[in-house]
């Protein structure tokens, strides 16, 4: 009898640990399995129940509920106020087309037999067959762009490090995960963190890196942990170490904790991060694939990058680009956050409009108010209105439309947001997270947020509305990074798309 309630972090939040008490406490005998989370975050705790006929879940289940839960006889899937019926067929889930979360939340993360049962290594055996050139090649083939926020060409990145001639080359992942409103590498790392360490290794072995490292934020301390725990398992069931699955190739990983800077999970400065230094940024070029980690060749690509290849080893390239549209191949994590009433983890191809995602999948707001503005791609990304719910989920539309889809994190507000407080957020953010290295930003950002100030106030208001389109000019064209250089882009689309909130008349 196998019962399964979530040890993520947001299931933990809400008292997953003490319903699993619950449950052995009435009956020690049950085998509970700690998985990952599903992804429907108001449905946390989830309890799941193994049947014949499958999984039966439950939700949202608090310790209080468990007794009533044992009465209704749930571990034969009795029906119960709770009752979500079969798992799979939850509508939510189900209309879901998860590959890079295809075992969040099914799989015990710490099980190597569960997750081999579930088509875990099938890619890394599959690179294995292949020499480094016709893995890049896959990748290249297959359309995976980097999930970070830049969009960058996988396979074009790694056949730049794999080019490179050195001694020592570096597969470094980025688990720095600052944007507002995401989480989807802290689910998959505490749901599926041998996905990600497989990932790692064929990274590894298809550009000649012996080592990877895991930049994590210092905020997710369960992610570590079980991170932690699954490469210690990696490394001695021979899959990590010397001998990768018995084979020539040498790969090992460590992980390496941020101490909390937005401006740490920019690529150059969580180098200098790693290397021990101030997270300040680099220079480029050179480009880390070249001239990375201690000076040496290096792969820098986010979580769920890297933990997309294992699927796109094992199904073949065609396999992913089948999904998707024009140069957006594949899926996308998207992640529902703010003022949302079914917030938490969609993942489908590219091209679902956004209209699909907050209201077809989220429910409109959790407040019931109607909904005004939805930000995405973080705290550098845009600002849409209603207006432009019809807006296609892809990176060229996004752009096209003025925002960008950064690591897929959608921060949804409804009207009682104030625009121009926003816009003035996004100036004080930069203000407090850049690096200070170049001037557009370090002052333009406090130079940003006053203006902004004056323009709530009421002061010479066009005055100041064309001041503040100018500093933006300067911070895009000016800045060494995409921090200061984005920084305009929340200030600007609120401008853009909510003019009534820029007249300096209080909302
Ligand atoms: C200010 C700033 C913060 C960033 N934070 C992250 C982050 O937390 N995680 C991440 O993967 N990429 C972040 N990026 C993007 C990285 O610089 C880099 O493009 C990315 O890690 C490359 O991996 P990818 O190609 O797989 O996306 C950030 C960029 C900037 C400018
Ligand atoms: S734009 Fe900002 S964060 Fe980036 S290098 Fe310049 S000061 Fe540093």
């Amino acid at each position: 009898m196998r019962v399964f309630v979530p040890c993520d972090s947001a299931a933990l939040s809400i008292g997953a640990d003490e319903v699993a008490a619950a449950i052995a406490r009435i009956d020690s005998t049950i085998e509970i399995v700690r998985n990952g989370s599903r992804g429907a975050l108001w449905l946390e705790t989830l309890v799941e129940v193994e049947t014949p006929t499958g999984r039966i879940a439950y939700g949202p289940v608090t310790p209080d509920d468990v007794q009533s839960l044992f009465d209704a006889d749930f571990l034969h899937g009795g029906t119960h106020p709770l009752s979500l019926g079969k798992t799979d067929e939850i509508e939510w889930l189900a209309n879901q087309d998860r590959v890079t979360f295809a075992r969040v939340g099914i799989i015990d993360p710490l099980s190597l037999s569960d997750y081999r049962a579930h088509g875990g290594l099938l890619g890394l055996i599959k690179a294995l067959e292949l020499s480094g050139d016709e893995i890049i090649s896959e990748v290249t083939e297959s359309g995976l762009r980097g999930r970070g926020g830049a969009a960058f060409p996988a396979g074009i990145k790694w056949r730049t490090a794999a080019q490179a001639t050195s001694d020592q080359k570096y597969i470094c992942c980025n688990a720095d995960e600052g944007d507002s409103g995401t989480f989807a590498d802290r689910m998959l790392i505490e749901g599926d963190p041998f996905t990600l360490i497989e990932g790692m290794t064929i990274a590894g072995i298809a550009v000649g890196a012996t080592q990877g490292i895991v930049y994590l934020r210092s905020e997710y301390p369960y992610a570590i942990t079980t991170l932690q725990k699954a490469i210690d398992i990696a490394r001695a069931d021979s899959w990590l170490g010397k001998s990768v699955l018995g084979s020539t190739y040498s790969f090992d990983i460590q992980i390496r904790i941020g101490a909390g800077s937005y401006v740490c999970g920019e690529e150059t400065a969580m180098l200098e991060s790693i290397e021990g230094k101030r997270g300040v940024v680099r220079a480029k070029p050179p480009l880390p694939a070249i001239e990375g980690l201690f000076g040496k060749p290096t792969i820098i690509n986010n979580v769920l990058t890297l933990a997309t290849v294992p699927m796109i080893l094992a199904e073949g390239a065609s396999a992913y680009k089948a999904r998707g549209v024009g140069r957006s191949l594949g899926t996308q994590v998207f992640q529902l956050a703010g003022n949302i009433a079914f917030g938490g983890i969609v993942e489908t191809a590219f091209g679902i409009t956004l209209n699909e995602l907050i209201n077809t999948y989220g429910g409109g707001t959790l407040t019931k108010r109607p909904l005004r503005a939805v930000q995405i791609g973080g705290p550098l990304g845009a600002y849409f209105s209603t207006d432009q719910f019809e807006t296609s989920m892809d990176y060229e539309s996004l752009i096209a439309a003025g925002g960008m889809l950064g690591h897929g994190g959608i921060v949804v507000f409804d009207d009682t947001v104030d625009l121009a407080v926003q816009a003035k957020f996004a100036m004080e953010f930069c203000a407090i997270e850049s690096c200070g290295k170049c001037t557009p930003c370090r002052i333009g950002s406090t130079r940003g947020a006053e203006t902004i100030d004056l323009i709530i106030q009421g002061v010479r208001v066009d005055e100041n509305k064309k001041l503040l389109l100018d500093l933006c000019e300067v911070m895009t064209d000016g800045s060494l990074c995409a921090m200061g250089g984005l920084t305009p882009m929340p200030v600007k689309s609120a401008m853009i798309n909510f003019p009534s909130d820029f007249t300096g008349a209080a909302r």
